[in-house]
């Protein structure tokens, strides 16, 4: 994970360690998801068993690190953005919960473990993934009041970005648009609201947590909304040409459920062009830290070359 390759042949060598950064980041995140959760035998267990157990079952945490990532690019601290990097977890893996059920994608395997309904029953699922929806804004609602963000703003881009308009519009269309030939801005519109709204806040929250300017999070907003869509182009890639083993959930279902993806629209070769496009683009929104944002670009960088 170190970026030592360059986006363009012009650029320096960085030799900035997003391994080492990143299995920090992780580690102080797991450690505060653990705190802020309710414990595992706390009444009722089964629920509490069953939020942890697809939280802790391995995900590989990029919106934290976005978080985290951003808030450093701000001049934050870790500290003071925690509480949002875990409520963007928190949201996330409520979704992907959801998202796994038989009434959705109806998927066996996630995080590289049977997914939650596999193991507790959809019942609990669905009630695990409410309780993490839940758990979430309680989470956030922990955090400091900034000078320029208070917590109405802070539960306000929450609520908005995994709501009705946003990540639920996007699942929504995703269902919708199986079986059916999609042209690509229909395609964007579901990516755009399933997964670029989840990960652009999460950039948005850590820039928020350093109490950034207007500027300044115009410019994360610009890196997110592009690194979320190049994320879902390479998320509907890597469904086509890594292993299930890879990737720790059952590959080639978007192929078996006729889901509109990039590669089925526009072919692989087209889709990878597309993911690099965005990039690009999510780079360039950097600028304005001038070399302060390394780990946004490092994670950037990353989230293309990802093989899981
Ligand atoms: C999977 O997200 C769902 C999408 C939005 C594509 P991740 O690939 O981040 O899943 P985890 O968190 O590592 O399991
Ligand atoms: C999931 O998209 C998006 C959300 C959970 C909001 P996918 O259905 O493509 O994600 P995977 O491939 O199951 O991880
Ligand atoms: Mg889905
Ligand atoms: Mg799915
Ligand atoms: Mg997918």
């Amino acid at each position: 994970m170190s970026t030592t390759a360059t986006r363009t042949g012009a650029r320096h060598l960085s030799s900035f360690d997003l391994k080492s950064w990143v299995d920090r980041s992780c580690q102080e995140v797991n450690r505060a998801l653990d705190k802020f959760l309710p414990k595992a035998t706390s009444k009722p267990a089964t629920m509490h068993k069953a939020m942890r157990y697809s939280l802790f079952a391995g995900g590989k945490r990029m919106r934290p690190a976005l978080t985290l990532a951003a808030a450093e690019a701000c001049g934050g601290i870790h500290d003071a953005a925690m509480p949002l990097a875990c409520a963007v977890e928190c949201i996330h893996t409520y979704s992907l919960i959801h998202d796994d059920l038989p009434a959705m994608d109806n998927d066996d395997f996630r995080r590289g473990n049977p997914t939650n309904h596999k193991v507790f029953g959809e019942g609990i699922a669905i009630l695990a993934g409410d309780a993490l929806l839940t758990q979430a804004f309680e989470i956030a609602a922990q955090c400091e009041a900034w000078p320029r963000y208070s917590h109405q703003d802070i539960i306000l881009e929450i609520a908005k970005a995994s709501g009705s308009l946003q990540l639920i519009a996007g699942q929504i269309a995703d269902l919708e648009g199986e079986g059916k030939k999609l042209g690509i801005p229909q395609l964007k519109y579901i990516h755009e609201r399933k997964t670029s709204a989840l990960l652009c806040c999460s950039v948005r929250l850590g820039g928020m947590s350093a109490n950034c300017t207007a500027k300044q999070l115009r410019a994360l907003t610009d890196f997110g909304y592009n690194v979320g869509l190049a994320f879902q182009v390479i998320d509907d890639i890597l469904d086509v040409t890594a292993t299930t083993e890879q990737l720790g959930k059952t590959a080639g279902k978007d192929l078996t459920a006729q889901k509109a993806t990039y590669p089925a629209i526009v072919g692989l070769e087209k889709s990878r062009k597309i993911a690099q496009q965005l990039t690009e683009k999510a780079f360039a929104a950097l600028k304005t830290f001038r070399g302060k944002a390394k780990a946004l670009e490092a994670l950037a960088e990353y989230l293309l070359k990802r093989q899981n």
